[in-house]
């Protein structure tokens, strides 16, 4: 038994049990339930897993109260200013940064990996223009789980390693080709002399010319970056459930897809971009809108604001607000986003003086302005989610890979509070 423990009684039979107390590095302690349903026959309920730790992890560290995000120790404010994706991708996979041989042979291997089999256009070609690119991105996944399935063996480390490339590499390589076929252009090739953002930027818009196609390979590298991770929310635990049933890792990254995809996820930038261009196009002002989230008879919510983890400012919204500054500046001074950047400010600024949003602690958080960002560098608006997939697909593995070496690994199996009829017995149709 650990030092530390809760004791609990059932008031019903007076038995009591020691429930061993997990201490983490950060944030709250643990406490091991395990025994719970064992020796007193119960099972904890909490529904939208508000107070329930589901694993142990290594990869992630947030403190929602104080607006921290750190990636295996390092704030992402650093990362974002001094790192890149590259090799913030190493550091969530490895738990250290790497040497420069490291480095470089990480490179290779991720470039190896542009080179996705073109069998995956017949997929993509199947769809119509104007579906949504998540469930194309998703049938996507779905083709590469039946097309590695023979060689399926998790439990091989060179099996995990091969597949964990493949992903990081090959997903931006199909987003981009989702990109090009929505937009009815034909399939880029990739190019290996490229970081992932700049082959991404260079197969999606070909026709920016190189000073623009550098300036967006450096915003759209800082947002891969600012969504590489973030520990164990919906999609991630999604692919860790999925996963936990020893399903190929493609199919569990296509069911972490179709769960970031909802506009409460993953999905929230591009109905901020919805909600933006609504308030610009109607004779309302701002506050209208403000008063509209607050009405609790209204079911309209100010998008990009709340998070169920951060009660303070998102960290990556304020980087985030930063590069839309410099981008909007740098690029283009009559840039047509501008006035979307201008209502996004004037909301910021209603609702962080305003009652409801503070005593809710509702901060803008990521979605608010990388929606902004995005439809600055011409990304279509249903793509803005597929930009979150490819970048969230880096935490998806290292957690996968993760879950994959615990020691205490087990299919994931929740249990439920039955509130459904008792045993009822069959009743004939013709005398019900
Ligand atoms: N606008 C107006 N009121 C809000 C909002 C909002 N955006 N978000 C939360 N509230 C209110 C909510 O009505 C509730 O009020 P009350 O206590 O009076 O009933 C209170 O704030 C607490 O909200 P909640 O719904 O219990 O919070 P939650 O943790 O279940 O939901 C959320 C978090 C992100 C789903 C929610 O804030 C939301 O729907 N925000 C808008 C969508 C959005 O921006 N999502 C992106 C999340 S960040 C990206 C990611 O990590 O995927």
């Amino acid at each position: 038994m650990a030092d530390k423990k809760i004791t609990i009684k059932d008031g019903q039979s007076d038995n009591e049990i020691d429930l061993p107390v997990l201490d983490s590095i950060l944030g709250p302690n643990v406490v091991d339930i395990r025994a719970l349903e064992k020796n007193l026959g119960y099972l904890s309920h909490d529904p939208g897993f508000i107070a329930t730790s589901s694993c142990e992890s290594k990869i992630t560290f947030i403190d929602g109260n104080e607006g921290k995000l750190w990636y295996r120790g390092y704030p992402i404010e650093e990362l974002a200013e001094k790192s890149n994706f590259l090799e913030t991708t190493y550091l969530l996979l490895n738990d250290k940064l790497p040497s420069k041989n490291e480095l470089k042979s990480f490179s290779d291997d991720i470039k190896s990996g542009y080179n996705v089999d073109r069998s995956v256009l017949k997929i993509i070609e199947v769809f119509d223009k104007d579906s949504h690119p998540m469930a194309i991105m998703t049938a996507c996944l779905s083709y590469l789980s039946a097309k590695y399935h023979r060689d399926l063996n998790i439990q091989n480390k060179n099996y995990r390693y091969k597949s964990t490339i493949n992903l990081i590499s090959g997903v931006p390589i199909i987003s981009a080709w989702i990109l090009n076929f929505i937009l009815g252009q034909s399939f880029k090739d990739s190019d290996k002399t490229l970081s992932i953002a700049e082959n991404f930027i260079n197969m999606a818009f070909p026709k920016l010319n190189d000073e623009q196609k550098k300036l967006s390979a450096r915003a759209m590298d800082v947002i891969f970056l600012l969504h590489a991770d973030h520990e164990q929310n919906a999609s991630t635990s999604t692919v860790r459930l999925s996963g936990s049933s020893e399903t190929s890792p493609y199919a569990a990254i296509a069911a972490g897809i179709s769960t970031l995809w909802g506009p409460t996820h993953g999905g929230a930038n591009e109905a901020v971009i919805n909600m933006l261009e609504e308030i610009k196009n109607s004779d309302k002002d701002v506050e209208f809108y403000i008063d509209q989230a607050k009405d609790k008879d209204n079911p309209f919510r100010l998008m990009g604001f709340g998070h169920r983890i951060y009660k303070n400012y998102d960290p990556r919204a304020k980087i985030i607000q930063k590069i839309a500054h410099e981008y909007l500046e740098t690029l283009d001074k009559d840039n047509p986003n501008k006035p979307l950047f201008d209502i996004a400010m004037k909301l910021e600024k209603y609702a962080l003086e305003d009652e409801y949003f503070v005593t809710r602690k509702l901060y803008p958080n990521v979605d608010f302005y990388s929606g902004i960002v995005l439809k600055a560098i011409g990304v279509p608006q249903s793509m803005y989610t597929v930009i979150f997939a490819l970048a969230r697909t880096v935490g998806w593995v290292a957690h996968w890979n993760e879950m994959l070496e615990d020691k205490n690994f087990r299919i994931g199996r929740p249990r439920q509070l039955y509130t459904g009829k008792n045993k009822t017995s069959y009743v004939d149709i013709n005398e019900r």
